[in-house]
């Protein structure tokens, strides 16, 4: 597959990205909310993997940017062998920099299945799909995600989605906000893609903490704090979002684009 424009704004993209932010775990997410409630949702499903399943995987983040998902994977388990796959070769420098014991870094690229490794048995997208072009090379990354996982196998995806964002803008426009555009190098998923990894064989799984974990947080900091400040006041991260996010018992809506989904191969493929 020969680079479009579309992977040279991503590699140039992604270049800046790794000289401003170099192993900072705010490098391609800056918001620490949602880094942090991204992580508790794969601990929470490697946990239940191997808890269901009685062993250990082996696990393969895709698109794993400067390793900062990856070192974490080590720290929590340190017999689970780890694989990274990144298009970037800035961030897969940085990656391999953290030297992380019993993990391979490959420089590579997610469309393609001969990149991956063998014999996965969890693989992990955070926003990386959505990096793709269009649906047409999503689907192809999906198909090969699809052929290298094993059975058992989980697809544990963090990825932003077209419907919930429709939501957000919607709550938005409300409150007179603007609409909060999709970044250039980002093509948000559709439902419709959740059904195709179904007909590719998979089963989704209804998670601890729900596809729709980051509602709240969307919803408070990208609506509710904007409308509500005062001029000059703290514009992100703010104390307010956090509190409120911490008093009330459980995300509602479906305000986030960023949805926790968890796909499970069947065993009859
Ligand atoms: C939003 S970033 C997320 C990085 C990392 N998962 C994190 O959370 O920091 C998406 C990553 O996917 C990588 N990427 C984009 N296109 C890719 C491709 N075709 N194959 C593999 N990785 C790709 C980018 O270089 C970038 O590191």
């Amino acid at each position: 597959m020969h680079k479009d424009s579309h992977d040279n704004l991503i590699l140039q993209f992604y270049q800046k990205v790794a000289k401003n932010f170099g192993l900072r775990s705010s490098s391609t997410m800056q918001d620490p909310t949602i880094r942090q409630m991204e992580m508790r949702f794969i601990f929470l499903e490697i946990d239940h993997y191997i808890h269901t399943h009685e062993a250990y995987p082996k696990i393969l983040d895709i698109g794993c940017g400067n390793g900062t998902l990856l070192e974490a994977l080590r720290d929590r388990y340190p017999k689970i062998p780890l694989y990274g796959l990144e298009f970037t070769p800035e961030l897969y420098q940085l990656a391999i920099s953290r030297n992380i014991s019993d993990c391979q870094i490959i420089l590579g690229d997610m469309r393609k299945v001969e990149d991956y490794p063998q014999d996965i048995n969890i693989i992990i997208s955070e926003r990386a799909l959505i990096n793709l072009a269009n649906w047409k090379q999503q689907k192809t990354a999906i198909d090969a995600m699809a052929e290298r996982l094993l059975f058992p196998g989980r697809l544990i995806l963090m990825e932003s989605f077209f419907e919930p964002w429709i939501q957000l803008n919607q709550a938005r426009s409300e409150m007179r906000l603007s609409l909060i555009p999709v970044s250039v190098q980002n093509v948000y998923l559709k439902e419709k893609s959740a059904r195709y990894i179904e007909k590719k064989g998979f089963f989704e799984r209804k998670t601890q903490m729900g596809q729709h974990a980051l509602s709240n947080h969307f919803y408070l900091s990208r609506v509710f704090h904007p409308a509500t400040r005062p001029d000059q006041a703290k514009g992100k991260f703010s104390r307010l979002v956090e509190f409120l996010e911490n008093s009330l018992p459980k995300s509602t809506g479906q305000y986030s684009p960023i949805l926790f989904r968890s796909f499970e191969k069947k065993l009859d493929i």
